[in-house]
């Protein structure tokens, strides 16, 4: 009996692309549930109120690659947007962890999300995933506009009184082009572009969360594909600051380092929290990492990542959408920036309590806005 049954495993875990899935998720009833009357004020925001869910950036939010099976390199050139670790909708939460799947929990009704394969224009796939592969920080812009648009246009949205999530990941395109461009690149450009694109949201979209998810350090991609001559190969395309020998690992580190502290300004500065219904949090948990998630043998565990050691795998993707809604649940200012890409086991946090924990530059003036929502 037991051969056999540990057999089809094997045979079944070849046929399927390896992926992680979390079963049996639930909160306290209280804390999964909407509030009534819908609020005003960000601050009093619960998970189940997020009506909308929307997303800015470049190949990794467009997931290239993620479906791809190991020997398919070729397939890096195919979106697949319905894994991708924020946006994607496919499947649900017990196949396929990622942010959306694990909003459909608290709102089955939630609408945006990506399902499938297809580019940035093609509506019935992308839906309100506006990230375009190979996008650099300076073409948000563009793609907050994009957003904006399909928002106002779409019948079924409710623009003005829908609570609406966007996130944002960017940053891997710049670095990979930073050091030949020192002055086009430098990490306060950085900074500027996601800048000018958040102000596009604040100012068109009406109750609007932005999670801006924190760029890695790019040094580490140097030890995933250490081992791989095809990546390598790859890479010198596909990002030549990392692989360029004038640039030491050091350098690199630094200059990732650099532009995660410049988005972490963004949200420190509190230029985002100007208004009762929009701000900007940051989500660190990439930022401490800086070897390559390694298997017990010790070699990097590719399963990680798509043919290319580049891009996110499916079961990358399920990884790092844990770990981005743990960081979700964690206190500003307390926040984990260690990424656990290895341990499969951890489990999804629930909330601490009503509302999502954000960055206030007043927290009297927080609870007060909470309070008052209550009596509203
Ligand atoms: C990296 O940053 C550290 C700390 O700021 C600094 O001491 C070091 O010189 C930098 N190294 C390079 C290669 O830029």
């Amino acid at each position: 009996m037991l051969p056999v049954f540990a057999l089809l495993i094997v045979l079944s875990s070849c046929a399927a692309l390896k992926d992680l899935g979390y079963e049996d998720f639930a909160c306290d009833a209280d804390l999964m549930r909407r509030s009534k009357p819908v609020p005003k004020n960000v601050h009093s925001l619960r998970f189940a109120d997020i009506d909308i869910i929307a997303g800015i950036g470049d190949s990794i939010t467009a997931a290239n690659g993620a479906g791809a099976d190991p020997n398919d390199p070729i397939a890096v050139l195919i979106q697949y947007r319905g894994l991708a670790f924020s946006m994607g909708g496919d499947g649900n939460l017990e196949k396929h962890v990622t942010l959306t799947n694990i909003l459909k929990k608290f709102n089955p009704d939630i609408f945006g999300y990506s399902t499938g394969t297809g580019s940035a224009n093609v509506w019935q796939t992308a839906r309100l995933n506006a990230a375009v592969p190979g996008a650099v920080s300076g073409d948000l812009i563009g793609q907050a506009n994009d957003l904006v648009r399909r928002m106002k246009e779409h019948p079924d949205i409710d623009f003005i009184t829908q609570w609406k999530l966007v996130h944002i990941f960017i940053g891997g395109n710049d670095l990979c082009a930073w050091c030949d461009h020192q002055d086009t690149e430098a990490p306060e450009q950085f900074r500027d572009n996601i800048r000018a694109a958040v102000q596009i949201l604040q100012e068109n979209l009406p109750r609007t969360i932005v999670v801006l998810t924190g760029i890695l350090d790019f040094s580490l991609l140097r030890r995933v594909d250490v081992n791989s001559r095809f990546c390598k190969a790859l890479h010198t395309d596909e990002c030549p600051c990392e692989m360029s020998s004038k640039v030491s690992d050091e350098a690199l580190r630094n200059a990732s380092l650099s532009y995660m502290q410049r988005e972490q300004e963004l949200e420190d500065s509190g230029e985002f929290d100007t208004v009762d219904d929009f701000t900007l949090v940051v989500q660190p948990f990439f930022e401490d990492i800086s070897d390559a998630p390694r298997l017990p043998n010790g070699d990097p565990d590719l399963s990680l990542f798509a043919p290319d050691c580049f891009h996110f795998s499916q079961y990358g993707h399920a990884m790092v959408a844990k770990n981005l809604w743990n960081n979700m649940n964690e206190p500003v200012g307390s926040k984990s920036r260690v990424a656990d890409l290895t341990n499969t086991e951890f489990p999804l946090k629930c909330p601490d309590a009503v509302g999502l924990p954000l960055h206030s530059n007043n927290q009297e003036q927080q609870r007060l806005h909470s309070f008052q929502d209550k009596l509203t």
